[in-house]
């Protein structure tokens, strides 16, 4: 690593002084300071030191075709020529949006669906709410409000988004969650199962603890439940076989809609174009983001099958406008590059070039179950994730939470690897243009970062 030049201290210096960092614990940044990125290419960044990383997570699940791309720079470029903005409001419309739409309908599970543009996850979460209560209404079904999730989701930040996501991060000293929302037990079978209890019986009670919970909140009063396929900023919490198998039946009996959260899993993330696929989710309506624009541009969309549009359509006539839009909605400029990252993706058999290289970053990332440190690993597609215990025989966590997590993480970095913890899960979600030779030069660093910081734990006492 070299060392701090004068250009990194000085951004550091102005950083510490003027900029609010979003999901940062702001006392410890003020004596760490910040770590600035400068230029990409490929799946590697470089810091203002010159230093260079292998972008284990894609940014925040969402760098899918890496830095550097010149075709989506170009689609960017020209549509800011062009036309660089334009609304959807009042009927006024543009090519990008419309081409997009129609790309999105064709890609989408539904026979016939419309699609609504945001800006974020968050908000394009937001929206399924409102859009969910508005539907609701409209068909007379006015106690059916609340919205359940679960517990270690992630489906947002804004004040409706931050009680669906369970992490009690986002719900601390914010007043939150709201009334409407709650949230049933996550399907960690690590670290939620009975002692020796089977996958098969702990899905059971996943839909056992649904269905009570369904009939204590009354199911009159249920609006819809959202799920994200494989949940992501949670601890990348694979769902064991036959979980949505399971739960959909209980939701279909109840009249409680699934509404599937793709931000994360959507464009090939876990091996199929929808995590749905994957896991055989039967969703009524769909979120994505991230990959929708490879994150060049940000930009979400709500996917809504024409049946529910249809009662939304309605209604709005009666009511003289459907009251609910973003200035950004469709920004024609994100819509280009999304519509160019969806070709990419076509052309370039990304979905093709996921699944040849998988084997490679399942297979690696399973090896690590060898270390002491590692109680859990599991993975699918390009998306993974190795838990940290501190006794590999009772699976015990550590006392100190998210010590371990960031002793390897402060380990991968200097080793030029940027991977993310969360507490003391280690995630990884590479662009998904990665070589097999890539990931195993991440792996490399992955195993040795392993071993200096169980070096390290076991210094400091956390590791017998
Ligand atoms: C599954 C899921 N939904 C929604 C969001 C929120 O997206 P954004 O950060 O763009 O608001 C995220 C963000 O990581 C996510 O992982």
């Amino acid at each position: 690593m070299s060392r701090p030049n004068s250009l990194t201290e000085k951004l550091s210096k102005k950083d510490k002084d003027f900029l609010f960092h979003p999901n940062t614990n702001l006392i410890a940044h003020h004596d760490s300071g910040p770590f600035i990125l400068d230029r990409g290419e490929g799946i590697y960044v470089y810091d203002t030191d010159g230093n260079k990383y292998i972008e284990g997570m894609a940014g925040l699940w969402c760098n899918a075709l890496g830095h550097g791309n010149q075709e989506l720079a170009d689609a960017a470029m020209e549509q800011f020529k062009k036309f660089p903005y334009g609304n959807l409001f009042a009927s006024k419309s543009h090519e990008p949006a419309i081409r997009l739409a129609e790309k999105l309908v064709e890609l989408s599970p539904f026979d016939k669906a419309k699609v609504f543009f945001g800006s974020s996850g968050s908000d394009a979460n937001d929206t399924q709410i409102k859009l969910f209560w508005y539907i609701n209404n409209a068909l007379g079904k006015t106690k059916r409000k609340k919205f359940i999730s679960r517990v270690q989701a992630y489906h947002g930040v804004t004040l409706a988004t931050s009680s669906l996501t369970g992490l009690p991060t986002t719900h601390g000293n914010f007043d939150l969650p709201q009334n409407h929302f709650s949230h049933v037990m996550s399907p960690h079978y690590f670290m939620n199962k009975h002692e020796g209890e089977s996958e098969e019986s702990f899905v059971e009670r996943l839909g056992q603890d649904l269905e009570n919970h369904i009939n204590k909140q009354d199911p009159e009063t249920i609006a819809a439940m959202f799920a994200e396929p494989l949940m992501g900023a949670g601890g990348v919490i694979i769902p064991p076989p036959n979980y949505f198998e399971t739960i959909q039946p209980i939701l279909d009996k109840y009249e409680i809609p699934l509404i599937d959260d793709e931000v994360v899993c959507g464009f090939g993330r876990t091996g199929n174009v929808w995590g749905a696929e994957t896991f055989g989710m039967k969703p009524i309506s769909i979120t994505i983001a991230k990959a929708l624009s490879s994150s060049y541009m940000p930009i979400s969309s709500v996917i809504i099958s024409d049946d529910c549009y249809d009662i939304i359509a309605k209604k709005s006539n009666e009511l003289g406008i459907f009251g609910h839009g973003y200035t950004y909605s469709g920004h024609p400029v994100a819509c280009a590059v999304a519509i160019k990252t969806l070709e990419i993706y076509e052309r370039d058999n990304i979905l093709d070039h996921v699944n040849k290289v998988s084997p490679t970053f399942t297979e690696r990332l399973k090896k690590c179950d060898k270390f002491d440190l590692v109680g859990n690993t599991r993975g699918i597609g390009l998306i993974g994730a190795m838990e940290f215990v501190s006794n590999k025989d009772s699976n015990l966590g550590f006392e100190k939470k998210g010590i371990a997590g960031k002793i390897f993480t402060d380990h991968a970095q200097d080793n030029g690897l940027i991977v993310r913890a969360i507490g003391d899960i280690i995630a990884f979600c590479p662009p998904l243009i990665i070589t097999d030779s890539q990931i195993n030069n991440m792996f490399d660093i992955v195993e040795d970062s392993l071993k200096k910081t169980m070096d390290d734990l076991t210094k400091r006492g956390f590791l017998k």
